[in-house]
C-alpha cells in the first residue's frame, strides 16, 4: 500500500482524528471504493460547516453552504487586504485553479458574479439578428430566461421552447425537431432549477456543432454537483457559479468561452482588464484589442477576498475528490428516492425522471394532497430547508443534497412526509 493510500485508509477508519487542518491533509483522492457508503467519513466533513446539527438544509440548489476552510479564506484575505492597502485586481491564480476544476484552459474563462452575468454576456454577445431562433426550455430559472426575453425585446430573436423529455433521448429528440434553418443557438440549462433533470449537454453539443448551431448551456447546477470537464461536453459557452454546489463564497461565479468561440462573441461590458491597450491621446482615441482571452469580458475592480474562497472551495473539492462528491450526492438522491417510493402511497408523484444519467442532486416531487406551500410551512418548522418550485407552473418540491447532508437528515425528512400525507 502507499504512503499515501494509508494515510488516508487511517484517516477514513478514524475520522475522529481529523480537525480542520486534517482535512486539508488529506491526499488527493481519485477513487476510493465505496465511499460514497462510509457515514463516518461524511459525518467527519459535515463538522466542517458552520451550520447546527438542528438545521438540516436541503436547499443547495438555491446556495451552498460554505466550509470552514472557504469562510477563513475570505476573512484572511480580507485582512491582508485591508492591512496592506492591497489591491484586488485580476487573479490568475484562482483563475488557473477554476479552469483545472472544470477542465477548460485558463484563457477560456472569465470570472463573473454568477451565473445571470455569464448567461446575460453570452445573450447579449452572440451575433444574432432579427428572425434568428434561439432554442430554451420551459424549464427556465428567471436568469436563465430574462436575458435572451431581453435581446428578444431588443433585437426581434425568436425564442422557440422545448418541453423536457422523460429520458435524455426524448429530450434530444424535442430539441432535434425544433431545430429549422433559422436556428442560432441551442440555450438550455444542464440542470433546469425545477426538477433537476440533468440534460444530455454532450449530445447537445455534437448536435449542435454538427448544423452550426451555438452550444450554450446555464450550469447553475453542474459545477460542484458533477465532475464537470467542459472540454469533455464540447460546447461553445458554459455559465456557472461557485456559490451553490461548489460551496464558495456567495455572488460568484464563471463563464466558459470556447477559445475557438472567443472572436465570434461581442463584449458589452468593458473595463480594465477586457483591453490588450488602449489610447485617449491618439487621434481617433482607440482601443488596441480586446484581451487575448475569455478575461475580457471582466472589468474593473475585483473582488481578491472572493478569488481567495473559490480556490479554497476548489481545494476543498479537490481534497475529498471532484469524483467522491459526485458520488456521495447521487448515493443521497438515489436513497431520498428509494425512501420516497417504500412510502408506497399514491398521493407521492416523482417528478424527476428515474432514468439515472437524467439525474444527480436534485429530486422533485409532488404531495397530491397537500399544496407544495403549506408542506415547505410544515418542514420549516422542524427547522428543515427545502425550495418550493411555482416557476413555469411546474409546481413542485425540491430537495437537492450535498455532502453535509446525513442518512438520518434525509430520514426525518421522509418521516415527515409519511405524517402528511
Ligand atoms: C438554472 C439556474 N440558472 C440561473 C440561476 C441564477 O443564478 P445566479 O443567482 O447565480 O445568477 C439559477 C439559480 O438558482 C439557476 O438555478
Amino acid at each position: 500500500m502507499k504512503r499515501s493510500q494509508f494515510i488516508r485508509q487511517s484517516l477514513l477508519a478514524y475520522p475522529a482524528f481529523l480537525s480542520l487542518k486534517g482535512i486539508s491533509q488529506i491526499p488527493h483522492q481519485t477513487t476510493s471504493e465505496n465511499i460514497e457508503k462510509n457515514e463516518d467519513y461524511w459525518k467527519m466533513l459535515r463538522m466542517q460547516f458552520p451550520h447546527p446539527s438542528s438545521l438540516i438544509y436541503f436547499n443547495n440548489g438555491t446556495m451552498g453552504i460554505s466550509p470552514y476552510q472557504v469562510i477563513d479564506a475570505v476573512y484572511n484575505k480580507s485582512v491582508v487586504i485591508n492591512s496592506k492597502g492591497q489591491y484586488g485586481g485580476g487573479d490568475h491564480e484562482a483563475i488557473e485553479a477554476l479552469a483545472n476544476f472544470t477542465g477548460a484552459d485558463k484563457d477560456e474563462i472569465a470570472f463573473t458574479h454568477n451565473v445571470t452575468e455569464g448567461n446575460n454576456i453570452i445573450a447579449q454577445g452572440l451575433p444574432l439578428k432579427k428572425g434568428d431562433e434561439v432554442i430554451l426550455t420551459s424549464h427556465e430559472h428567471v436568469g436563465g430566461a430574462l436575458p435572451w426575453l431581453n435581446r428578444a425585446k431588443h433585437d426581434g430573436i425568436v425564442i422557440k421552447v422545448i418541453n423536457l423529455g422523460n429520458t435524455a433521448a426524448e429530450t434530444l429528440e424535442n430539441i432535434e425537431k425544433l431545430i429549422t434553418k433559422k436556428t442560432k443557438a441551442i440555450a438550455v440549462p444542464h440542470i433546469p432549477c425545477t426538477i433537476g433533470q440533468v440534460l444530455p449537454v454532450k449530445q447537445i453539443s455534437k448536435l449542435a456543432s454538427s448544423k452550426g448551431i451555438f452550444s450554450f448551456f446555464d450550469g447553475a447546477h453542474g459545477a460542484g454537483m458533477l465532475n464537470l470537464d467542459l472540454h469533455d461536453l464540447g460546447c461553445d459557452f458554459y455559465s456557472s457559479c461557485c456559490h451553490k454546489w461548489m460551496l464558495g463564497p456567495k455572488g460568484t461565479g464563471f463563464l466558459y468561452v470556447k477559445k475557438e468561440k472567443l472572436e465570434v462573441l461581442k463584449p458589452i461590458m468593458v473595463g480594465a482588464y477586457s483591453d490588450s491597450g488602449w489610447d485617449m491621446l491618439s487621434n481617433p482615441p482607440s482601443m488596441k484589442s480586446y484581451s487575448n482571452s475569455a478575461h475580457r469580458f471582466c472589468y474593473g475592480t475585483q473582488s481578491a477576498e472572493l478569488y481567495e474562497g473559490i480556490q479554497a472551495a476548489i481545494k476543498f473539492h479537490e481534497t475529498i475528490g471532484k469524483q467522491n462528491i459526485e458520488k456521495r450526492i447521487k448515493y443521497l438522491t438515489n436513497y431520498f428516492r428509494e425512501s420516497l417510493k417504500k412510502i408506497s402511497n399514491s398521493n407521492i408523484e416523482i417528478v424527476t425522471p428515474e432514468e439515472e444519467e437524467s439525474r444527480a442532486g436534485v429530486t422533485a416531487f409532488r404531495l397530491k394532497n397537500l399544496t407544495m406551500q403549506k408542506f415547505q410551512e410544515t418542514a420549516t418548522k422542524e427547522n428543515i430547508i427545502i425550495r418550493v418550485v411555482p416557476e413555469n407552473n411546474v409546481n413542485v418540491i425540491r430537495i437537492s443534497t450535498h455532502i453535509y447532508n446525513q442518512i438520518h437528515e434525509i430520514d426525518k425528512l421522509t418521516d415527515l412526509i409519511s405524517k402528511n400525507l
